[in-house]
């Protein structure tokens, strides 16, 4: 269901706000973001004209058929941002000069101190200039529409981790003992990454992840993401066949389409990527992106005789292996397999050079706001990338680097990770129990042995798009499986929900699965 909500005829106070909001039941984009943009755009476009009262907040709600919450939260941002005003008596008004307005200064702008005419109420107040952009600015700019989403994370948004458990005074003090120390290097940094850090994080991966390389090896990049931006230039030609997982990671397959790459859906099993299905579809496809310690989003654990079966094409078809090992750290019961990247190096015959690229990142250890991560290299590429990220965006921020470096080395991080681990546990059963009493019969939610989210399976019959909206509408969100799919489904199957607990506290958890139960019950109606 798509299109304007409520377009009857009756008079409201303003302009009828809620004519001017088009919600779309089929958009990721969260309700309230909806809203606001619906706002936004009329009160530019001059629909909504300056000085123009907003109706309340219940009303509209009620208008719109969405929470209240939802529409506070598009006002907030409205508000913050200074397009309306709140007045005496508690209503909402179209301030007189968006921001909009005095971020361009057109040609025809009066000069200071020259009055600027009166505008007509019903002309557009700004016209919003059109870019024309090339098909790839244009294919990038839609692909990152419903992304980077930076209203405060409810339950259960995906890729939030534990932020409340986030060590802020000990890193504080880490910063501040540097700068007291004199050792804030402000000038250039290496393109490969402080070498303290690299030092620390080489170690790291060897004891945790049995990666088997030299502090040479580690290249600190600015998270996974730059991390596959950085080899889809350096690796790849337009046209090359990439095998990806489906369903999998969405932000892989934005940065290899802007590479110009052919993206090859490979299906996932409960032994991880099928690897015969692989080479079956393109065996000589230049790249295979996979998650093999908990496949993202399904969650299996790559068996092991896919991963040998893996690496042996790869070898064969001289094809290079991503492995992201996104969150390896929060395995809760059975022993992790040692990663791709170690069992290359073992596994190696004579004259096999090595083929893996592993990536890890600290955004799910720590928080994504520090954009850190690091790519492990073989031996052959690792001049290779210091002189192409030389070329692009130079290096990574020296400071975080150099205080990241002291909080591993300093034994911090593992007991950081320790802790969050335990948390994410009883974050998990605190879900896993709440949804057994709350969701019988609405959602399957199964426990998984690693992981930060649990994919929850709805009854047949009902739409993830419909169960996705009636949660949004509840003040709930939840992630359809569908947005990771590259193939649609054929046959009928249960549609899924990705619900991630990690970033949330016992209450939030509970009465994010109490509002859940209440979308939910709406759709059996
Ligand atoms: C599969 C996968 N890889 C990597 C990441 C981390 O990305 P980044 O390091 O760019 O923050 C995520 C985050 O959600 C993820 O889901």
């Amino acid at each position: 269901m798509s299109g304007p909500i409520n377009s009857g005829k009756r008079r409201r106070a303003a302009d009828a706000p809620a004519v001017l909001v088009d919600l779309d039941a089929t958009s990721d984009r969260p309700l309230h973001r909806q809203v606001y943009d619906g706002l936004r755009d009329a009160i530019l476009a001059g629909r909504l004209a300056a000085g123009a009262r907003l109706p309340s907040t219940r009303a509209l709600a009620r208008d719109l058929g969405v929470a209240r919450n939802t529409v506070t939260l598009a006002f907030e941002q409205l508000r913050t941002e200074g397009y309306v005003i709140g007045y005496r008596g508690g209503g909402t008004r179209v301030r007189n000069t968006t921001p909009d307005a005095l971020l361009h200064v057109s040609r025809n702008a009066p000069a200071r101190g020259q009055a600027e005419p009166l505008r007509s109420r019903s002309k557009p107040a700004i016209k919003l200039p059109r870019v024309r952009l090339p098909a790839r600015g244009a294919a990038l700019v839609a692909a990152g529409k419903d992304l980077g989403e930076t209203s405060a994370a409810r339950a259960f948004r995906l890729g939030v981790p534990a932020l409340d458990a986030f060590p802020a005074s000990l890193w504080a003090r880490l910063v501040a003992r540097r700068w007291r120390r004199g050792k804030v290097d402000l000038g250039e940094g290496h393109a490969a990454g402080d070498s303290a850090l690299r030092a620390t994080i080489a170690d790291y991966v060897a004891n945790a992840r049995g990666v088997r390389c030299s502090p040479r090896q580690v290249f600190v990049v600015n998270g996974t993401q730059q991390a596959i931006d950085l080899i889809s230039r350096v690796l790849l030609d337009r046209e090359d066949d990439v095998w990806v997982e489906d369903p999998g990671y969405l932000h892989v397959r934005i940065a290899l389409r802007d590479a110009g790459a052919r993206l090859i859906p490979v299906p996932v099993d409960e032994e991880g990527l099928d690897v015969a299905a692989g080479e079956r579809a393109s065996p000589r496809a230049r790249l295979a992106y996979v998650t093999p310690s908990h496949q993202f989003p399904l969650g299996p654990v790559m068996s092991a005789p896919r991963r040998l079966a893996l690496l042996a094409w790869a070898r064969r078809a001289k094809a290079w292996v991503l492995e992201d090992d996104y969150d390896s750290e929060f395995r809760y019961s059975g022993r992790p397999l040692p990663c791709l990247q170690g069992l290359d190096i073992e596994r190696r015959g004579p004259g096999d050079e090595p083929c893996v690229l592993y990536v890890g990142t600290f955004s799910k250890t720590l928080a994504p706001g520090f954009r850190l991560g690091y790519l492990i290299l073989p031996d052959a590429l690792v001049e290779v990338f210091r002189d192409a990220r030389a070329a692009l965006d130079r290096f990574a921020p020296t400071l975080e680097q150099g205080v990241l470096a002291d909080f591993i080395g300093e034994g911090h991080y593992a007991r950081h990770v320790r802790r969050v681990r335990a948390l994410y546990a009883e974050r998990q059963e605190t879900l896993i129990a709440s949804a057994t009493s709350e969701l019988n019969g609405l959602l399957k939610l199964t426990p998984d042995a690693a992981g930060l989210h649990l994919v929850g399976w709805l009854r047949d019959g009902v739409s993830e798009v419909d169960a996705v909206r009636a949660a949004a509408a509840e003040g709930v969100e939840v992630s359809p499986l569908s947005r990771y799919r590259l193939t649609p489904q054929v046959a009928p199957a249960p549609g899924g929900l990705l619900l991630n607990y990690a970033g949330f506290d016992e209450r939030a958890i509970r009465v994010g699965v109490r509002a859940l139960r209440h979308a939910l019950e709406v759709r059996r109606d």
